[in-house]
Formats: structure tokens, C-alpha cells, sequence
């Protein structure tokens, strides 16, 4: 290499070296670049490194090196010597520099290239007796031609996404360095140019970063080269930048535009930009997707607010939006009225509601088809409604494209019901108790129907028949009626019904039950119900009319026995006599009276006959005791009937009773009880003393006799007449009805009569004598029986009526051979004495 000229100076002739280093052969001490390309006068870098680290003396550059077997070594140039420079070749001293920075770099630097220089170059170190030559080999190629200025394969470019464009030579040398320029009116640029160099790849780049907007597509930029002192090189590129389609409008642009109802109008969508150009366009209607348009251009012919969209496979944009106004008369007009019920006195108000355009200028009310209302308001509002604002009702709306009208609504003003009466018929408020009366509740108007009627008497509730009724004192009252419908209800102005009737339910009441003689007696009979007020009252006793009063008790005082019985009363009242209220039966109480003792079968008795003496008395209360006397001692029976079996003389004497009640006690009248002896005694008394007292009775009948005539004055006449005892039947046909019966009598009498038991009548009322009388001894036998001047009559006899018997001497004959008593009334005879 030592012919190697020195025009390595020549720095016009711009070479550019090229080279390039290929790690070809794996070596474990050395590694060097496989190729570095370069050209005349330019420089070149040849990377080594030494990897192997140990000391190593010295290491050497071989150009071409050849090994000799002799030697056992290598021949050939060396290029670079990293101890000893005088070893160098002259061809390459002064051009080749060490540029490595460290022991094992071994990286040299050949400046002003020739072109003898390109071979193959290696390297060789040596340490302690140890030689190494490197397996691989960097080969030079100098060249006469600058390599090429290459723009990097541009990356797909988006809107709005950073890119960055590389420009890049196959050459380095630090010593005679190239620049790089870019020509790009890109926006928003982030960095310029930036000259990188590396060693390995011996290449210098440069890249431009920066984000590129949908504007700059389609721009070109250029990547320029300035060479020293050669001229310059650029590459140029356009830009591709995909984007969304940009400035998406519809044209027309006017925001609002306005048509007539039946026209249309064309919208056109206008896309500014687009990458990529193809475009697909969606209409939107009120934010709505239309369906079935793409088209670029439209016909629209309904209002609304329209948009367009634009897209392609970059993104899609949307255009501004354009109203279509279509202009129309008055559609759809009704009428809102509130839901529900509308009640009267509400507030209430209708709405017209209509669609037109433009908006309605005027709205005209009708009721019933007439106009009444004439307004810019769509409203019309009843304060108090009433139930005359009830109709059909209309609105009209009017707008500069015309009139609509609606279609009739019908206001139905609801109420609760109005004016609720109660009717009675016939009218009157006052009625007599039966008569036919009717009630009714009668509401004038109700909307909507009444649905109850509810009835009430004196503020309760009560149900009141419709229809014509007997009225009753019952129904008297204050009624009122309360109607009710759907909306409430409404109470009618009371009526009073008055019932007049009779007195009702009398009632008799008396201070006291029981009463004595001469006790006070009260009678009340209130009467509970009467209307009109009671003006007087009856009373009877015993269904009589007894008194009449105006009070409701009479007083009775000193009562007596006749005012026991049934009390009844009843009350008057101008409408009539109530019903009659019995007392209950008036009891007079007093002490026993008319106390009677009763003899059977009479007061003359023969022996060993049974006699039953009957004590009777009135009373009341009734006798609770009943006493018996004889001869005044107390006998030991309180019976009310007092039986003597087998009657003895000494029974004979005075019997009465004394009976008692809770009021008092009486004494019956005394009876006198005869008792006689029998025909048996007699006739056994007569036989023991017949001999010796015949004689002594004719002598006493003799002396009795003169006695008697001494005594009375007639004697003698009788005497003269008739000095013996005749025994008369009497034959009075007066005062028997049976003539033939004595007729048959009298025979039997003349043969049976012995004796005749005369009483001698002292008192003066017949045979009842009183206690302590003075009798003749019933052994006596009187002969001649004088009736006693006085007119009585005697017992057992019947009063004579013919006046010319008045002188007429009765004496009983009782015939003694009969034993029974009870026979006597047919066997008795009667005799007539006369003086
Ligand atoms: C060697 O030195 C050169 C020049 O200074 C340098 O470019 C290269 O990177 C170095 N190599 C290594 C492996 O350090
Ligand atoms: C309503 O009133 C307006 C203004 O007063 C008037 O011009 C118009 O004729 C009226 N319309 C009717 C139908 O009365
Ligand atoms: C009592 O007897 C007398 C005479 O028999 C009679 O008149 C009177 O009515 C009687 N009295 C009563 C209360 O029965
Ligand atoms: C007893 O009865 C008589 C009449 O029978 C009467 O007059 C008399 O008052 C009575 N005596 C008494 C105490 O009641």
C-alpha cells in the first residue's frame, strides 16, 4: 500500500463511504464487522472489539494478509500497529487512526479512502508468546458512486396520531459528516430533524416526528440531504392521513327553513374531506335514525329537525342540524276538560290543544254552537262553575294557515241534590190518629241521581214508608229527609207532624186495697198519652157513670159498705173518650154482721133426736173464728156448725155464737132450745103414777078450772057454751091449698090426741123467749089456752088473713104419738078455740 497516492487529501472528490459489517464467523477472542462500504475520499470506520481479555503486548491491522507455511506466519500490509507505528505501511500511515476508547476497543478510522483500499482486513494480537489472528474478516469496498438517500416505508398515517418519518444514508465517518433537512409544512409538529449515527450499522438517519391533522393530507414532505460540497439530494413523500369525513353539513345551512304543507324541500349532506373518499350518509329526524336513506341528497317534506351523518372506516361525523318548519292550519283541535267529576262551585278549566303551525293566534270558545269567548289564550277557566255551564262546548283555533274546530265536549256540572223537601199529604201538620197520611222526601234537581234517601225523626234515623199510611200517634215527630247522590248530600228544612188522638192507656190506681167502713178511698187513673191534653175524666162504678171529673183522682170519703165494687175510669180529650181503666174491686172491709144461729131441725126438739145448730154471719174479711155458747158457757167447738147427737134434756137452754174476723167480732141473737120427752118416757112416767094421780087430776082439773074462771072473765060464757076442750082442725081453705088433705087429717086426729102441751105465750114475740123468762114446768097440762090480748102471731101459725079471726085462740096441739119432728109439718093440727 505504499503506492498509495497522497490525492487522499482531495477533499472535493466527495466520496462517500459505505460500509457494513457482517458478524459472519463466530470468534472468541475477536469480533469485527463483517463489510463497511465506502468511496473515494471518504472515510470509513472499521468496528473491532476484542472480547478475550487477557493482556495482551500489542495488536495489528493486516490488509490482505497471506499465512507463510515457512514462517509459520502471516504476510501483509499492516495497516495499524497499536505499539510500534514504524511498522505501518506508508500507504496508510497518517490515514488510519485508532478510534477506540478502551484497550479492547479496537476500532480503527481510514480517512481519504482510495480505491486500492478495498480488500479484506484483519486483525492479529499478540501476548506473552501467543499469537491470534482473527477468524473473521472485514471486507472494504471503496467505491466511486455516494450510496443513496432512502426515505423509510412511511407507516399508515391516522388524524390526530403521532407519526414519525425516518430518512437515513448507509454511511458514517465522524469526520466528514452529512446533513439532513425536512421540508414539511406539517401542523403540530413535535420534533425536526435529528441526525443519529451508529457505528454497528454505519448509518446516519433522521427522523421527523409530529401528529398530523385530516388537513394535512396530501401534503408532501421532503427529506433533504446536503453533502459537503456536493449537491444536494432530497426524497419527497405525500402525506395519506385517514380521516373521518370532516365538515359534515347539510345544505341548505339555514337553521330553520319553512315550507307549506303539501311542498318540500332538497337537503343535501356536504362532506369537506374524507379519507378514504367513500362515505356512507344516515339521515336522522328529530335525533332519530331514518330508515332506508342514504342518499347524499333528499326530498323532505315534514317538519322536524334533520342531521346527517357521514362515515367511513376512519370514523363518521354528524352535520349541523336543520329545522323543516311546515307550516299548517290548526290540527287535532280538543278540548282537555279535568277527569273525573266536575262538581259545581269547582274550579274548572278547559284547555284547546291543538297542533299548528304557525302557533294559533286566536281561540274562539262555543257553548251549545254559540260563540261566547274570543281569546289569544288557549285556556278557558269557570270560577264557580254552576249547573248552567253545562253544554257542548267547542274551541276554535286560528292560525295564518287557517281554522280548526273541535269536536263537541260535554260538560256535565255534577251537584249534590238541591232543594230536598218533605211533603206530607194531605198538607197539614196536624192529623187525626188513622188517618190516611203520606210522607215524601222530594229533591227539585240532583245530578246525578239521588241514589238514598235516608229519613229522620227527631234526629234519628228512621224509616219512613212511602205511600199513603195510617198514621199512628207514633209518627208524631220533626222529620227531615236527606237526599244523597254521587256527589253528597243534602238534608231537607224539618217538618213537625203533630198526631192528635184519644186518650190512651188510662191506668187506675188506688191509694189502698183494703178499706174499712168510713176509710177514705183514692182513685188516680193517669192517663200516659194523650194529644191533645186530657180535659176530663169519667168514673163508673160497676160500668154506671159514677162522677166526672177534671183531675185525674177522686176522693171517696166515709166509705160504706154498697161503695165496694169495680171502679173504672177513663180520660177525655177533645178528640174523644180513651179506653176504660179498671180499678181493681173495691173491698169494704167491717165486722161481722147479721151473725144468725140456724136450728134444724128446730128449736122444739124430742129426745135423742140430732140437732144441728148452724152459726152463718156475714163478713168480710171472712170469719176466721167462730165461738159457741150454751146457757153462756163457752163450748168446746169453733166450728162453724155446732151437731148435738142424740139430744138430752139437759142440752135444752140458750145457745148462740160469737164470730170474729180481722175487723171485729158479733154476737148472733140466742136461740132457745126446747128438748121434750119422748112417747116412751111419757107413757112409762104415765103407767107408774096413772092409778094414784087419776083422782089428784081430776081434783087439780076441777080446782084449775074454778081458778081460771075466777080469773078470767069470760070463763063463765065459755063455761056456759062448752065446758070441755074441743079440738078443731081448722079448716081455713084460705090458707090452704090443699083441702082435701085436712079433710083426711081430721079423722086421725080426733083418735090420736091424748094430750095437748099447751105454752102459755108470755112474750111478746112468740115462741122465742128471752134468757131468764120464767117457764111453766113442761110436766104441767094446761086445759084452757087463752090468746093473749096483743095481735102476735104465733109460731108456726100462719097469720090469719081474714080480719074477723083476729078473736080467735090458737093453741098448738102437737101431737105427741108421733115421734119424729120432721113428719110434724104434715101432722100437725090445729086447733080453734074460742072463748
Ligand atoms: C470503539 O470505539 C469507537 C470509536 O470511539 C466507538 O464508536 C465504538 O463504539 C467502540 N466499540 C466498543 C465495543 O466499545
Ligand atoms: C276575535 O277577536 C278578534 C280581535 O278582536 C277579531 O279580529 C276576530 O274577528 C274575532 N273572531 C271572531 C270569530 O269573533
Ligand atoms: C141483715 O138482716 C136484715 C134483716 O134480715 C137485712 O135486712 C139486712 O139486709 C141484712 N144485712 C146484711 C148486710 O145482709
Ligand atoms: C152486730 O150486728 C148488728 C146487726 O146484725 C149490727 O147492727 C151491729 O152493728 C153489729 N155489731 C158490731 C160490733 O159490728
Amino acid at each position: 500500500m505504499d503506492n498509495l497516492p497522497p490525492q487522499r487529501t482531495l477533499t472535493f472528490l466527495f466520496l462517500v463511504l459505505f460500509f457494513k459489517a457482517v458478524f459472519s464467523e463466530q470468534d472468541s477472542h475477536v469480533q469485527l464487522a463483517s463489510s463497511v462500504t465506502g468511496w473515494e475520499g471518504s472515510c470509513a470506520v472499521l468496528p473491532c472489539e476484542i472480547i478475550y481479555n487477557h493482556d495482551i503486548d500489542y495488536y495489528m491491522w493486516f490488509y490482505n494478509p497471506v499465512f507463510d507455511k515457512t514462517t509459520s506466519d502471516y504476510k501483509g500490509t499492516i495497516v495499524y500497529h497499536s505499539t510500534k507505528m514504524e511498522e505501518v505501511d506508508s500507504s496508510f500511515i497518517d490515514r488510519v487512526e485508532h478510534i477506540g476508547m478502551t484497550v479492547k476497543n479496537c476500532t480503527i478510522l481510514i480517512k481519504n479512502l482510495q480505491k486500492n483500499d478495498t480488500g479484506h482486513y484483519k486483525l492479529r494480537k499478540i501476548w506473552k508468546d501467543n499469537k491470534w489472528m482473527s477468524k473473521q474478516e472485514l471486507s472494504l469496498t471503496v467505491s466511486e458512486t455516494a450510496p443513496e438517500l432512502k426515505l423509510h416505508e412511511v407507516p399508515k398515517m391516522q388524524e390526530n396520531k403521532e407519526v414519525t418519518l425516518t430518512c437515513s444514508i448507509d454511511y458514517f465517518c465522524p469526520s466528514n459528516a452529512v446533513n439532513f433537512t425536512w421540508l414539511a409544512d406539517v401542523n403540530r409538529k413535535v420534533t425536526t430533524t435529528d441526525v443519529r449515527n451508529d457505528i454497528s450499522t454505519t448509518r446516519t438517519t433522521t427522523s421527523l416526528t409530529f401528529v398530523p391533522s385530516w388537513e394535512d393530507n396530501n401534503k408532501m414532505i421532503s427529506c433533504v440531504l446536503d453533502r459537503m460540497n456536493r449537491e444536494k439530494e432530497n426524497k419527497i413523500i405525500q402525506l395519506d392521513v385517514k380521516h373521518a369525513p370532516k365538515n359534515v353539513t347539510i345544505i341548505p345551512q339555514s337553521p330553520i327553513i319553512r315550507i307549506k304543507e303539501g311542498n318540500n324541500v332538497t337537503l343535501k349532506c356536504s362532506v369537506e374531506s374524507s379519507n378514504p373518499p367513500e362515505v356512507a350518509i344516515t339521515w336522522y329526524k328529530n335525533g332519530g335514525k331514518m330508515q332506508g336513506t342514504d342518499a347524499r341528497e333528499k326530498l323532505f317534506k315534514e317538519s322536524g329537525r334533520y342531521q346527517c351523518e357521514a362515515k367511513n372506516s376512519a370514523g363518521s361525523n354528524k352535520s349541523n342540524t336543520v329545522e323543516i318548519s311546515v307550516l299548517h292550519l290548526p290540527k287535532s283541535v280538543s278540548i282537555q276538560k279535568p277527569e273525573g267529576n266536575i262538581r259545581e262551585g269547582s274550579l274548572v278549566t278547559l284547555s284547546c290543544s291543538t297542533v299548528a303551525n304557525p302557533p294559533v293566534s286566536r281561540y274562539i270558545w262555543y257553548k251549545n254552537k254559540r260563540e261566547f269567548f274570543n281569546s289569544t289564550d288557549s285556556r278557558y277557566a269557570f270560577r264557580h262553575i254552576t249547573e248552567n255551564d253545562s253544554g257542548s262546548y267547542q274551541c276554535e283555533a286560528v292560525n295564518s294557515q287557517g281554522k280548526g274546530i273541535s269536536a263537541p265536549e260535554q260538560l256535565d256540572v255534577k251537584y249534590a241534590p238541591k232543594n230536598v223537601k218533605v211533603v206530607v199529604k194531605p198538607d197539614g201538620k196536624q192529623f187525626l190518629e188513622g188517618k190516611s197520611v203520606s210522607f215524601e222526601c222530594v229533591v227539585k234537581s240532583s245530578n246525578p241521581n239521588v241514589t238514598k234517601i235516608k229519613w229522620k225523626k227527631n234526629d234519628k234515623s228512621v224509616t219512613v214508608s212511602i205511600g199513603n199510611k195510617s198514621i199512628e200517634a207514633a209518627d208524631a215527630g220533626t222529620y227531615t229527609c236527606e237526599a244523597t247522590n254521587e256527589i253528597g248530600t243534602s238534608s231537607s228544612d224539618a217538618v213537625t207532624v203533630e198526631v192528635h188522638y184519644k186518650p190512651k192507656y188510662s191506668d187506675c190506681k188506688i191509694n189502698e186495697k183494703n178499706k174499712k167502713e168510713h176509710d177514705e178511698l183514692i182513685l188516680k187513673c193517669p192517663s200516659r198519652k194523650s194529644n191533645p191534653d186530657i180535659t176530663s175524666y169519667e168514673w163508673f162504678k160497676s160500668d154506671e157513670l159514677y162522677s166526672t171529673t177534671t183531675s185525674d183522682s177522686i176522693k171517696i170519703t166515709n166509705l160504706k159498705l154498697t161503695d165496694s165494687g169495680y171502679y173504672s175510669c177513663r180520660a177525655i180529650n177533645p178528640i174523644g173518650r180513651g179506653p176504660k181503666a179498671e180499678c181493681e174491686y173495691i173491698w169494704i172491709h167491717y165486722a161481722p154482721k147479721n151473725v144468725t144461729v140456724g136450728v134444724s131441725p128446730g128449736n122444739y126438739v124430742t129426745e135423742n133426736t140430732d140437732v144441728r145448730l148452724n152459726c152463718t154471719a156475714k163478713a168480710n174479711p171472712a170469719i176466721h173464728r167462730y165461738s159457741w155458747y150454751h146457757n153462756k158457757k163457752p163450748l168446746q167447738t169453733s166450728q162453724k156448725e155446732y151437731v148435738i147427737v142424740n139430744i138430752q134434756l139437759s142440752h135444752m137452754g140458750e145457745y148462740y155464737c160469737i164470730v170474729d174476723n180481722t175487723i171485729g167480732s158479733n154476737t148472733s141473737q140466742v136461740i132457745y132450745l126446747h128438748v121434750s120427752y119422748s112417747f116412751y118416757t111419757i107413757a112409762i112416767y104415765t103407767a107408774a103414777a096413772i092409778i094414784p094421780f087419776i083422782i089428784l087430776i081430776l081434783i087439780v082439773v076441777l080446782i084449775i078450772r074454778f081458778r081460771i074462771c075466777f080469773r078470767l072473765k069470760n070463763c063463765r060464757k065459755e063455761d056456759r057454751s062448752d065446758s070441755a076442750f074441743f079440738v078443731l082442725k081448722k079448716t081455713n081453705n084460705e090458707a090452704s091449698d090443699h083441702p082435701g088433705h085436712h079433710t083426711r087429717s081430721e079423722d086421725s086426729l080426733t083418735e090420736q090426741i091424748n094430750y095437748s102441751s099447751l105454752q102459755f105465750p108470755i112474750s111478746t114475740n112468740g115462741g122465742q123467749s128471752q134468757p131468764g123468762t120464767i117457764y111453766p114446768n113442761p110436766d104441767d097440762i094446761y086445759s084452757v089456752v087463752q090468746k093473749p090480748a096483743t095481735t102476735a102471731d104465733y109460731e108456726n101459725v100462719k097469720k090469719a088473713e081474714d080480719d074477723s079471726q083476729d078473736d080467735i085462740h090458737y093453741s098448738v096441739i102437737a101431737n105427741l104419738s108421733s115421734a119424729t119432728v120432721k113428719e110434724r109439718g104434715q101432722e100437725v093440727e090445729y086447733a080453734m078455740l074460742r072463748q
